[in-house]
């Protein structure tokens, strides 16, 4: 069974080809001068594709990864029904459908957090997107997708899985801390993971966000004295949100804190200003960066494994 992936993950296919037993298939995807992408299942790798049911890797970030997502989930998809009818008139034109079984594992889902319409008119961009990638496939593993009841009841089963366990044993084995924080209500469920998984104190903190770049925190009395403390959240963007908590922790007497996350964004300016805030920043490697120390291939093998049974 292959693991395929066009640009968008193809680290993480690679890793997870072995966790799952199954070998690793580059498929093409690359740009034109103008920016527009081209994607393509090569000759060689067309026999791969139908031969068994197929996990296709790829992140729906930035947005050049939804249309990559979607245009190979469309290439894989006419190679397995049989369809390879070409303008160069290369043979065979025509194959039988193989059937169902195109996998997608998608370590970070873009546009996860525009999940509810906030204001009259606006698209629900999570739902949008999910509807668009179930036309294309039979299921769909996701790691850490900010608000999974969004993608609840698509056409496809999709298994929600989570990092939070290889987070704990980063932060076990490399931080050591006393307590974990969640820094709003939307982390509490993964931070009291991670805190059960460490046998931690927990606490979370009230968020209101202003705008993209502005967070306010609820003031709260955290027992924090002279302790190391992991703030735990599903994404780091701006680092608006860590930098904040991290001021309370330390204004409470936090003697270290680190930051742990699953999906690193780390949008301009975002490590360095984390630099003057937290001791640490621990992120998977679900988006390519710096901080990337925990691999999210375990995490989506659970959920393909599921998936495939
Ligand atoms: C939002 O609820 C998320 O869980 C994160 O807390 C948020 O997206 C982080 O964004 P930033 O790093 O820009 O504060």
């Amino acid at each position: 069974m292959p693991v395929v992936s066009g640009s968008s993950g193809r680290a993480i296919g690679e890793a997870l080809a072995p966790l799952l037993e199954m070998k690793f298939v580059a498929l093409e995807s690359r740009r034109f001068p103008d920016g527009e992408g081209y994607v393509r299942v090569p000759y060689d790798s067309i026999e791969a594709v139908r031969a068994e049911p197929v996990v296709f890797v790829s992140n729906t970030y930035p947005d050049s990864g939804i249309l990559e997502t979607i245009l190979l989930l469309e290439a894989i998809g006419d190679v397995r029904r049989g369809n390879l009818s070409n303008y160069k008139g290369k043979e065979p034109q025509s194959l039988p459908d193989v059937g169902k079984g195109i996998y997608l594992a998608i370590p970070y889902y873009g546009y996860s957090r525009q999940d509810k319409r906030f204001s009259p008119g606006e698209a629900i961009s999570a739902r949008v997107i999910g509807e668009m990638l179930a036309r294309c496939c039979d299921g769909i593993a996701i790691l850490d997708l900010h608000a999974p009841a969004i993608l609840e009841n698509l056409s496809v089963p999709v298994e929600f899985v989570s990092a939070m366990s290889e987070i704990a044993e980063r932060l076990t084995e490399n931080v050591s801390p006393d307590f974990i924080l969640s820094p709003d209500k939307g982390a509490i469920a993964r931070a009291t993971e991670v805190a059960n998984l460490m046998g931690c104190e927990f606490s979370y903190l009230e968020k209101t966000r202003i705008d993209a770049h502005t967070i306010e925190h609820q003031p709260k009395d955290l027992d924090v004295n002279g302790k190391v403390v992991a703030i735990v959240d599903d994404m780091i963007s701006t680092g608006g949100t860590i930098c904040r908590a991290s001021d309370a922790l330390r204004r409470q007497g936090a003697t270290a804190v680190h930051a742990a996350c699953t999906h690193g964004l780390f949008t301009a300016g975002a490590i360095s200003r984390l630099a003057n805030h937290v001791d640490g920043v621990h992120s998977s490697d679900s988006l390519p960066n710096p901080r990337a120390v925990v691999s999210s291939a375990p995490a989506l093998a659970r959920g393909l494994r599921k998936l495939l049974q």
